[in-house]
């Protein structure tokens, strides 16, 4: 995706100066997301800890980019020491880092899988080639996603007539949330360079407002009109026609067909249930955890800081970006971090492989 003009992809190897050996060596670039939408700044990363830092810290986000970086994450403990109790115990930390997207399990068991196996000299060529590798096939697949929720759009678009057609989306499921394109915000990107007139609701997403900060920034960056929302307007929206659609993305999908997202996903889910809005998740296969069918019971939701209810922080009037109090000092919160959209709520779920059914989910790859 473009910013001013210049073409960037969520994260990138930086080659380095070749170790002893004459082994290529790199850092990791990504760009700090808990800086924008204020500041654009890029990061190099330099050990598997650093990267561990920034997605625990959230510099990195979303399912699919948390995948590429827990790859690169371990790519970066290989170069330092390519030994299977080293490599064992950086996948442990990696995994500690967040909990419930499930892409960021399959690429360290993807990575480890790859590496074991290839003698220890060979080992930090290997890492970096397949932690590449992830990123590139995550591209293909949320333009493969793209193409698919495109037609699913165009059908909706020739049905209802109107002259915008309202895509109302949650959280931030575009370009920054992956390695490219995004998921859930890859077909309206694509609507919209198809010429189609798309007009998208960003819900703020409290408490840490990827919607405000980030899908509203990167539509902007795009041209695509749009429109941020607080969290609470959306079933009002729907109930007075002004969503035809909502699309969202997921951080983990059972065999079933179950949701786990953003929290306030099931809110809106269960208000476009009331109001016959299509509800459609966009999921890369490595989102979907086939090893589980119950949402409910089966995935673990992340409990993050109290802190990021209790505070919110913005840019003031003198340009610096602050973080200020809002709750009574000695008010207790809680941060569920998501939750669960039972299947019986989804329209439909927009895969690679094409759109399908949440119970068809199994099917579609077999
Ligand atoms: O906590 P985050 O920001 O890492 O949450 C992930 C998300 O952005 C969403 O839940 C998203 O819709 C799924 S990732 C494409």
């Amino acid at each position: 995706m473009k910013i001013d003009e210049k073409y960037y992809r969520t994260i990138w190897p930086i080659p380095g100066a070749p170790a002893p050996k004459n082994e290529a060596t790199f850092t990791v670039g990504i760009i700090d997301q808990t800086r924008l939408p204020h500041q654009f700044k890029v990061l190099e990363l330099a050990t598997m800890h650093e990267m561990g830092f920034a997605i625990t810290n959230m510099q990195v986000r979303g399912a699919p980019l948390i995948g590429a970086a827990a790859a690169y994450g371990l790519a970066l403990a290989v170069q330092s020491d390519p030994s299977d109790e080293h490599i064992k115990r950086a996948a442990q930390t990696l995994i500690n880092t967040r909990p419930t997207a499930v892409n960021l399990q399959w690429a360290i068991n993807r990575m480890q899988n790859r590496i074991k196996g290839v003698p220890i000299e060979g080992r930090q060529q290997v890492a970096w080639q397949e932690a590449a590798l992830i990123c590139e096939e995550d591209v293909q697949i949320n333009r493969a996603i793209g193409q698919h929720g495109l037609k699913l759009i165009e059908q909706a678009c020739a049905k209802n007539k109107k002259n915008t057609f309202n895509i109302l989306t949650h959280c931030n499921a575009g370009w920054l949330a992956t390695v490219d394109w995004g998921t859930a915000l890859s077909p309206i990107y694509m609507a919209h360079d198809a010429g189609m007139n798309i007009h998208v609701w960003v819900d703020e997403t409290r408490p840490r407002n990827q919607g405000a900060s980030l899908t509203a920034w990167e539509l902007g960056q795009h041209g695509i009109p749009h429109t941020v929302i607080s969290d609470n307007a959306g079933g009002h929206l729907m109930q007075h026609g002004q969503v035809d659609m909502v699309l969202v993305g997921a951080d983990r999908v059972t065999s079933k067909g179950d949701i786990c997202n953003k929290i306030g996903t099931y809110l809106k889910a269960l208000a476009a249930f009331d109001n016959l809005v299509p509800f459609y998740a966009a999921v890369p296969s490595p989102t979907i955890d086939w090893s589980i069918k119950d949402g409910l019971a089966d995935i673990e939701i992340e409990m993050r800081p109290a802190d990021e209810v209790s505070y919110i922080s913005g840019l003031a009037d003198d340009g610096q970006v602050k973080s200020i109090r809002l709750t009574p000092q000695h008010s207790h919160a809680i941060n569920p971090a998501f939750d669960v959209t039972p299947a019986r709520l989804v329209t439909g779920i927009i895969t690679e492989r094409g759109v399908t059914l949440p119970d068809q989910l199994k099917q579609l790859f077999n």
